[in-house]
């Protein structure tokens, strides 16, 4: 027991860009619970108080140890009526009412259900929801039409909502870099994300594309999907075009966050063929590589192995993958941006995250340094000119802020 003399008194910048936060959180059963009220007020298209949760629990995930009363949170940042009284009900109950409840509630858990399947947001979950529409089964029943995105989504809707390793995201890195070397010697690939924090498991896998002579990038992403496909390694993709030249946002005012790179979003493919292939058959055992049932008994996975390699054709490996009870690949969500040099330190910086990360970022350049930042360019507003970088270490230099690695982005 402290006495109130001797009470801690954290201190916390105010903004999570000034902040070092890795994956350590010392208070995880606090930020649990504002994280799930916080995703059900974005589920229920409450943006503004889904990111007033956001940034209390990020408040108290960069604190160095537990928080065990209300006064040691006194003069803390970010920290709202709302979340306080969370914060107060699990220290004083073990668990917050609020959260508990939402938890349990029919929305919720519907809400979480349906936007599980990729290509659902919060607007049609809720308008299906209002329909009468609660699962999987009911949705199927009802008829409604399903974009491309969606019926993909619900096809593969178990893998998809199971995260993916970094053992895999490997696996899918050394896939991708095989079809951007082979479409385009010398074009680059970074790991971006959740995996470039240094995450070990995430809902997708990102990757930033780009070549080290300005211009040679155009028309690349259709070549990689091209190539992609044609390997077998994509069951869905829809690539959008660059619009960042032809917009009519005025300079450094982009309408939305939204960035207007040539991305493509797609569900990869990954077989036991490919996680085998990787070059660290060492780390990949460590880190649980393997995901079928079977929990690896050495004289049986043999067998399995040299049947596998084997089997080039599709429905024999089918035919096996019923015998075995399991099937013989996974589907992983995967993303991939191109970007063209001059601006590759922004996108880089733009899609390493985290989300509060980026919003925090942003937030920073525009109320602090009047300057606009976006995952193309930073604009100073009061010089009227574009703030060059060619790393993220400049760009954090421009805004005035200690630079802060990829690891301890993890807000
Ligand atoms: P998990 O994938 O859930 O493990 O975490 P993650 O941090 O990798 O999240 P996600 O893949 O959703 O996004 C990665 C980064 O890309 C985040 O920083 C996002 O802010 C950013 N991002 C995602 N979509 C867009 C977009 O349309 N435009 C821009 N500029 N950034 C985006
Ligand atoms: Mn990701
Ligand atoms: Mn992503």
């Amino acid at each position: 027991q402290t006495s109130q003399a001797e009470v801690v008194v954290f201190s916390v910048p105010s903004y999570a860009c000034q902040r070092r936060s890795t994956l350590e959180n010392h208070n995880a059963v606090l930020t649990d619970a504002l994280a799930l009220l916080a995703e059900n007020a974005e589920l229920s298209e409450e943006e503004g108080r889904g990111v007033a949760f956001r940034r209390a629990a990020a408040v108290l995930k960069a604190l160095p140890r537990p928080v065990t009363s209300m006064t040691e949170l006194r003069g803390l940042p970010c920290l709202g009526d709302h979340s306080l009284r969370v914060i107060k009900d699990i220290l004083e109950n073990g668990a917050s009412s609020e959260a508990e409840s939402t938890k349990q509630s029919e929305r919720y858990k519907a809400l979480k259900v349906l936007t599980g399947i990729f290509g659902v947001g919060a607007k049609t979950a809720d308008r299906w929801i209002r329909e009468g529409i609660l699962g999987l089964q009911q949705l199927q029943e009802s008829g409604q039409t399903l974009n491309r995105a969606q019926q993909a989504g619900l096809e593969h809707y178990d893998d998809l909502n199971q995260p993916v390793t970094k053992a895999d995201a490997d696996v899918i890195s050394e896939i991708v870099e095989r079809a951007v070397v082979s479409v385009l010697p010398g074009a680059q690939m970074t790991l971006i994300g959740g995996f470039r924090r240094g995450k070990l498991s995430g809902h997708d896998v990102d990757f930033l594309i780009t070549h080290p002579e300005e211009g040679r990038e155009v028309g690349l992403m259709p070549k990689v999907v091209s190539w992609l496909e044609s390997q077998g390694f994509l069951l869905y993709q829809k690539t959008t075009r660059n619009s960042y030249l032809e917009s009519k946002d005025g300079p450094g005012r982009p309408s939305s966050n939204m960035d207007r790179f040539e991305r493509c979003f797609s569900i990869f493919k990954l077989t036991e063929k490919e996680r085998r292939r990787t070059k660290h058959p060492e780390t990949a055992t460590e880190n649980g590589l393997r995901t079928v049932s079977t929990p690896e008994p050495d004289p049986h996975s043999r067998v399995q192995i040299s049947e596998r390699s084997r089997c080039e054709d599709e429905e024999l490996e089918v035919d096996q993958t019923k015998q075995a009870g399991h099937k013989l690949w996974r589907a992983v969500r995967v993303d991939l941006v191109v970007s063209p040099i001059s601006q590759f330190a922004f996108a880089l910086l733009g899609w390493t995250g985290s989300k509060l990360f980026e919003r925090e970022l942003r937030r920073w350049a525009g109320h602090e340094r009047n300057m606009s930042l976006s995952s193309h360019a930073l604009y100073d507003n009061k010089q009227r000119i574009y703030l060059r970088a060619t790393s993220e270490e400049e760009i954090f230099a421009h805004l005035g802020l200690e630079f802060i690695p990829p690891s301890e982005r993890n807000t």
